[in-house]
């Protein structure tokens, strides 16, 4: 019997004025590319395309009841596939190029696979000044999920989602190095814009958007839904971003608490632990000691987290022990929701 052959991976582009026209090039013919963006990397086809966005959603393995966000070069077209309203333009002048992504009533050009069915559309501008200049090289939207396998931890590196999607139709994944964010986009829901509903917390804190509104968001009609079904918050699965090793949550952790584990769980703290801490550690457990920051500031914690937990996912552990971020101030809403998830 003859072996079976390598799997061929998606090639990585790095962002030369060529490779982005080659790129754009590809997305016009109706192609997937893993793009960069400051959250996390998309998986991209052109929005206005249903037959290259049905490729989304096989490459993915994502029921089609989930909808696509649908990503602009500029505020300036988000009349092109939503209708508008004073709050979405508030919003739009405050944050975009940036993570909030708003929800709207969507307009016809739209395809109903986007949108899963729903009268509605998600959009973002990016802030990832390549991931622009492909969209405004390819001359349409760019419908774009996460670009992980469905269910798994979002990528935060080219070499990620061609880890994830190899053996897929995707070819190309551009390069943009490591998203500087490192959680998704913020989403409010602002069809009802005298009701607006924080779908997702994301990469905007909600409290920022509730400064520009002028009043308080809602929360989703439903907090978790069945997947595949339709429901008002998709996304809001309540297991979603998870490593295949069981991770459990803890409100605080630290380096002590290693001493209690078993040997091949790991402890994965939010700083680095005093050296006093280490010290007292016997190596063996110092071993299953990782931590997403040298000093606890969220902005790190938020880009490192979703990185650590795929490489930890890949180092055999039993278990992962996490610890929640305090507050609700800047990303810890963020970080809190990704760990529920991942621990669900
Ligand atoms: O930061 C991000 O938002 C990244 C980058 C690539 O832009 N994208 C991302 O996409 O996280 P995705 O598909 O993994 O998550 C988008 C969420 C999904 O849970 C989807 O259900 C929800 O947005 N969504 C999309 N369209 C919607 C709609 N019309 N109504 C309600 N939720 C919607
Ligand atoms: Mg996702």
């Amino acid at each position: 019997m003859s072996p079976e052959p390598l799997l061929q991976g998606p090639r990585i582009f790095r962002p030369t004025t060529a490779n982005l026209a080659r790129l754009a090039a590809l997305l016009r013919r109706g192609e997937l590319v893993g793009v960069p963006s400051e959250t996390v990397y998309g998986l991209a086809a052109d929005a206005l395309n249903p037959a290259a966005c049905a490729k989304i959603f096989a490459a993915k393995g994502r029921p089609t009841t989930d909808p696509l966000i649908v990503h602009l070069a500029s505020a300036a077209d988000l009349g092109r596939v939503a209708r508008t309203n004073p709050a979405a333009l508030a919003l739009a002048t405050a944050f975009w190029p940036g993570p909030l992504t708003l929800i709207l009533p969507k307009l016809a050009i739209v395809p109903d696979l986007v949108s899963a069915g729903r009268p509605t559309v998600a959009v973002r501008v990016p802030a990832h000044t390549v991931f622009r200049r492909l969209i405004c090289l390819a001359g349409c939207p760019l419908a774009a999920p996460s670009a992980n396998p469905f269910g798994y931890i979002s990528p935060t590196s080219a070499a990620h989602v061609r880890d994830g999607l190899t053996g897929t139709s995707l070819r190309a994944v551009l390069d943009g190095g490591e998203c500087r964010v490192g959680v998704e986009s913020t989403i409010v829901d602002l069809t009802n814009p005298s009701r607006p509903r924080l779908l997702r917390p994301g990469g905007l804190n909600a409290a920022a958007i509730e400064r520009v509104l002028g009043q308080k968001l809602g929360l989703p009609h439903s907090k978790t839904i069945v997947a595949g079904t339709a429901a008002p918050a998709p996304g809001m699965l309540s297991r979603h971003y998870s490593p295949q090793t069981p991770l459990t949550l803890h409100s605080r952790l630290d380096a002590r608490d290693a001493a209690k584990l078993a040997t091949d769980e790991v402890c994965l703290l939010l700083r680095r632990p005093a050296n006093a801490d280490l010290r007292m550690l016997p190596a063996e457990r110092v071993r299953c000691l990782r931590w997403l920051s040298e000093r606890g500031d969220l902005e790190t914690i938020a880009k490192n987290l979703f990185s650590t937990l795929r490489a930890l996912d890949g180092e055999g552990w039993r278990r992962i022990h996490a610890a929640e971020v305090s507050g609700v101030e800047g990303l810890a809403p963020a970080i809190n929701d990704r760990l529920r998830r991942a621990s669900a």
